[in-house]
């Protein structure tokens, strides 16, 4: 059973050259409780794919263009007229953004802007929402909360402003949390002590987590599944220690040899060869081929192909490789 349920998610971007397609046909589910990881190079659609669930564009000139985004008790959010999407926002979902600047007004005292979500949602008075916002800031371990509830954002550190916006995001229990690259912007310690917050509050509360990280360290400290993302689609998904620990996509292991830290060994790392293609006009066939070691011109023919699962590798875990869908067939 499915909390979210993505299905042929298709996101366009107007852009001066033309219309870039971020999320290009993907796919994916997120149970209950779930720490589900997005990894992927920067532009391959990582934050398009997350905000397209709650169309949280910013100013850019962007559209959910297809696909579905099933919320179990919501319905199809792709379908939902805007003025429904906003009841969704916060309530059920919340979004947790990279910079916490951004999420936060810089004119505003701590306690009143969390107090003011609540009171947009609840049918409850400023004392209480004020009580509310200070056994938030408690929930995610803040010093002094008495005192913080009284400060502006520039008044706190990096950590303590993410440490407030997730305490906004957890302000009305929302099933799922949306992360986008919540501790890119921290250092390393803080980030690690962010994760292990939004795992505890997983724990706590029950509610599932969408994290988009550069970090594959990460993923595979803290998260249950994830998926592989290249050039607008995904190409391998699968539970966290089996994409891991047996790569099937060409550029899920490319992308494994790129990084440091992954064995913990003193490995030589590889850097990809080239660049990702562009969204606005992607090459035929596979979107990995044209930097691809393995690639045969069979990999260059015909649309993107879908994920899969493969005989050999565990239930759940798929991939999208022309190469691997022969040698099943060939099996
Ligand atoms: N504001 C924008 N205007 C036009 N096109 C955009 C805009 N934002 C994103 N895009 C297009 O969408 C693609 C995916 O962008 P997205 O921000 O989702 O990448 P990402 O995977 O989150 O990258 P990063 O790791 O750098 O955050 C980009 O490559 C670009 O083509
Ligand atoms: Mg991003």
């Amino acid at each position: 059973m499915s909390l979210l349920s993505i299905r042929d998610l298709r996101t366009e971007f107007q852009s001066p050259s033309g219309v870039a397609r971020a999320v290009d046909g993907v796919s994916f589910d997120v149970a209950p409780g779930e720490i589900f990881g997005i990894v992927g190079e920067s532009g391959c659609g990582k934050s398009a794919t997350c905000r397209s669930i709650l169309r949280l564009f910013g100013g850019a000139q962007a559209k959910v263009a297809g696909g579905r985004i099933l919320l179990e008790g919501a319905g199809d959010l792709a379908a939902m007229p805007e003025r429904e999407l906003a009841q969704v926002r916060g309530r059920d979902v919340a979004f947790i953004f990279q910079d916490p600047l951004t999420a936060l007004n810089p004119t505003m005292r701590i306690g009143k802007q969390i107090a003011e979500v609540i009171l947009r949602h609840r049918k409850v008075g400023r004392t209480e929402a004020r009580a509310q916002a200070l056994q938030l800031l408690r929930d995610v371990h803040v010093t002094s909360p008495e005192r913080r509830l009284d400060a502006y954002p520039h008044e706190l550190s990096g950590g303590l402003r993410q440490r407030v916006v997730i305490a906004m995001a957890l302000a009305l229990r929302p099933k799922l949390i949306i992360a986008d690259e919540p501790t890119t912007a921290l250092d390393v310690t803080v980030q690690d002590q962010i994760l292990r917050l939004l795992r505890e509050r997983r724990d706590s509360l029950g509610a599932s987590i969408i994290l988009v990280t550069h970090d594959l360290g990460v993923v595979s400290q803290i998260c249950d599944r994830m998926a592989v993302m290249y050039a607008g689609r995904l190409v391998e998904s699968g539970r966290v220690r089996e994409v891991l620990d047996a790569p099937s996509h060409p550029y899920t292991r490319a992308l494994l040899a790129a990084l440091p830290g992954q064995t913990g060994r003193d490995e030589e790392l590889t850097p990809i060869e080239g660049a990702p293609p562009s969204l606005i006009s992607p090459p035929p066939g596979c979107r990995f081929a044209p930097r691809c070691a393995l690639a045969q011109p069979r990999c260059r023919e015909g649309g993107p192909p879908p994920l899969l699962s493969r005989k050999g590798l565990a239930a759940g875990h798929l991939d999208a490789c022309i190469l691997n869908e022969a040698a099943d067939a060939a099996a």
